[in-house]
């Protein structure tokens, strides 16, 4: 994608990374030359975030120089800088960002996971299908310290599908319900049953975690589990004398399963301890 300014007045390296603040590395200079660059970079954005939004078929661009402005996300750009008579242009864009989601795998067992996502991922048409997608996907790996099969992603194409497979022999993907993809090695390699518990998302308590942010729920522990004394209330609302000690459970059971922010979650069991 060629601009009417010079592409590598601004992007000084044939990769460069944006993030929420526009300002390309290696930038220096005045307050004017620095809305001036930000008034460049917000251009490519907006205008490889419309040509990728073209290219997926989408009714509207999913990246916007707005839209990073206001999250955490990363964008990582290709730049080929003897294009357009030296000027440079923009062949690539990548975007990834973390996203908390619930996700299943093909035994249905749930986690609620925060792991990096492909968000959106575009290579020029005039040169896809050369080696450009891999190279940037492979320098987004580096820098994130990710292997592909620890992310999600977002609704992918079957042009991207056909890329993870043929480059990271990734295939089968499992479908959410959310439109994210993952594949299986994105879970553990041996799957405990997953519980779902009373535990705060802000407390650490009964979860796991991998790499890729995995939570995986798991029975209570320390005090938490620890057996309850009779409540004396519910003792009398379900007609039971208050002198039998061992009248209450600890926890809940078999309660229609949800779990703590509300979320069905298909019948899965409440544990007790
Ligand atoms: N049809 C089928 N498979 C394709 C196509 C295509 N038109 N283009 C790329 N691929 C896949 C193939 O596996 C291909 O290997 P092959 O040529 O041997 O069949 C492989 O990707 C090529 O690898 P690269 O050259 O490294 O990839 P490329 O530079 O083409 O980048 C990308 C891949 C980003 C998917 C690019 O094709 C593109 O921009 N497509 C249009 C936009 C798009 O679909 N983006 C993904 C949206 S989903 C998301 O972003 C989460």
């Amino acid at each position: 994608m060629e601009f009417k300014f010079n592409v590598n007045d601004i992007f000084k390296q044939p990769i460069v990374e944006i993030n929420n603040n526009l300002i390309p590395p290696g930038f220096s200079g005045d307050r004017r030359a620095l809305w001036d660059t930000l008034g460049k970079v917000s251009e490519v954005v907006n205008t490889m975030g419309e040509a990728s939004a073209v290219a997926q078929g989408l009714s509207k661009p999913i990246t916007t120089a707005e839209r990073l402005r206001n999250s955490e996300h990363k964008l990582y750009f290709l730049i080929d800088q003897a294009a357009n008579n030296g000027k440079g242009a923009v062949t690539g864009m990548l975007k990834t960002g973390n996203k908390g989601l619930y996700v299943f795998d093909r035994d249905g067992q749930h986690y609620q996971v925060t792991p990096p996502c492909i968000l959106d991922f575009y290579i020029h048409e005039s040169r896809q299908r050369t080696g450009l997608g891999k190279h940037l996907f492979e320098h987004m790996l580096q820098k994130e310290e990710i292997e592909p099969v620890k992310m999600a992603i977002d609704r992918p194409s079957d042009k991207l599908l056909g890329f993870l497979n043929k480059h990271y022999l990734l295939n089968s993907p499992v479908k959410q319900m959310n439109n994210y993809v993952v594949f299986d090695g994105f879970f553990p390699k041996s799957a405990e049953p997953s519980h779902v518990t009373e535990s705060k998302p802000s407390g650490n308590l009964g979860r796991k975690e991998s790499a890729n942010g995995l939570q995986k729920f798991t029975s209570p522990q320390g005090r938490y589990g620890a057996p309850r004394p009779p409540c004396s209330m519910g003792q009398i609302i379900h007609n039971q004398t208050t002198n039998n000690k061992n009248q209450e459970p600890t926890g809940v059971k078999s309660l229609p399963a949800t779990n703590y922010q509300g979320v069905h979650l298909g019948g899965a069991q409440i544990v007790s301890q």
